[in-house]
């Protein structure tokens, strides 16, 4: 591992999977962090473009410049970003990142573009963490993501395929990158979280699973960044013995377990809504009992993190 490739602050928030909650959880950590202080810059590297479009930008800036043109051309990053109404610069996608990605794979070392051209002078200048909004599939640009950051937070949704999703994720892309760059989970966060743990449910499987499951649980914690005793945020975290309990008999298991554990980040419409109309939670109901959970995601990024003003002095000299 060279030093020389250390991440930069920030994180990539990754599941190859649509409909797991990336983009939502991407802009509300970003805006956590930047109530913690922070400058923050949030990248739409979705093809869709999805979260640019929410924030009410067009894929394209007026100018007709865009994220190609910084990778590629002289544009500088910093050039690109718009600012939004609650403090968050976002640099957003292009309609031609299919295009980025081909023309990166032709490059011998396309996979730091997004680091050298992107994230280091982000940087360099006034930004201190960097938030992805990756694609959703494996390809040079998810890679290229987790090469600028190295800090990954991973998304899951009480649905079939949830936990095959992360199995795929780690085995597919963080195991062998791992081996070239020393990239970090940095929390994995069940999201949309309805049912209690009471009854058999989408909820209690995946619970079950990230709470308990040996087999990806060893190669997720190897994974994880040292500072932390599990990839699991507190708010995720269930005694294992719950399920044990729920097994042997589901109907006694009230009076064992008085309050039923409701882990993870909860289903909200307010969240939902707030998604959107393209602005954060804590902007739109800031009230809400699950801004606390973006807030844990927050905190653990920046512990997870080299300190930016750091990095900010070693591009400088370098
Ligand atoms: N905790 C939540 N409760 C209710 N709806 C949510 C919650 N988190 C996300 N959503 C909604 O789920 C949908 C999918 O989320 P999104 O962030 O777009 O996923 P992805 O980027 O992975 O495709 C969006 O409509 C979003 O507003
Ligand atoms: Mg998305």
């Amino acid at each position: 591992m060279s030093v020389g490739l250390e991440g930069y602050p920030g994180a990539v928030v990754s599941l190859f999977k649509g409909g797991v909650t990336k983009t939502s959880t991407s802009l509300n950590v970003a805006h956590q962090l930047s109530e913690r202080g922070h400058e923050v810059a949030i990248v739409d590297l979705d093809k869709d473009g999805h979260l640019t479009s929410l924030l009410g930008y067009e894929r394209q800036l007026a100018d007709g410049e865009d994220i190609g043109d910084a990778i590629f051309g002289d544009t500088a990053p910093s050039d690109l970003l718009v600012e939004t109404e609650f403090g968050l610069h976002l640099l957003p996608a292009t309609e031609d990142l299919e295009t980025v990605e081909g023309k990166m794979k032709d490059q011998s070392f396309g996979v730091k573009l997004i680091r050298s051209e992107i994230v280091e002078p982000l940087v360099a200048g006034d930004v201190d963490y960097v938030l992805i909004d990756p694609p959703g599939g494996r390809g040079m640009l998810h890679d290229a993501a987790l090469v600028a950051v190295q800090r990954v937070i991973v998304p899951l949704i009480p649905s079939a395929g949830s936990v095959s999703g992360l199995e795929n994720l780690l085995r597919r892309s963080l195991v062998p990158l791992r081996k070239e760059v020393p990239l970090d989970i940095v929390a994995i966060t069940p999201n949309m979280m309805r049912e209690s743990l009471a009854q058999e449910s989408g909820e209690q499987m995946l619970a079950r699973e990230l709470n308990t499951n040996e087999e990806f649980g060893q190669t997720a914690m190897d994974l994880t960044y040292e500072g932390f005793d599990h990839y699991l945020p507190e708010y995720a975290r269930v005694d294992p013995d719950f399920f044990d309990a729920v097994a042997d008999d589901a109907r006694s298991v009230t009076s064992e377990y008085p309050d039923i554990p409701k882990p993870g980040i909860r289903y909200r419409k307010a969240i939902n809504d707030a998604t959107r109309h393209g602005l954060p939670l804590a902007e739109w109901q800031p009230s809400s009992d699950q801004i606390a959970a973006f807030d844990a995601l927050a905190e653990r990024v920046e512990l997870a993190s080299p300190e930016p003003e750091r990095k900010r002095a070693e591009v400088a000299d370098a």
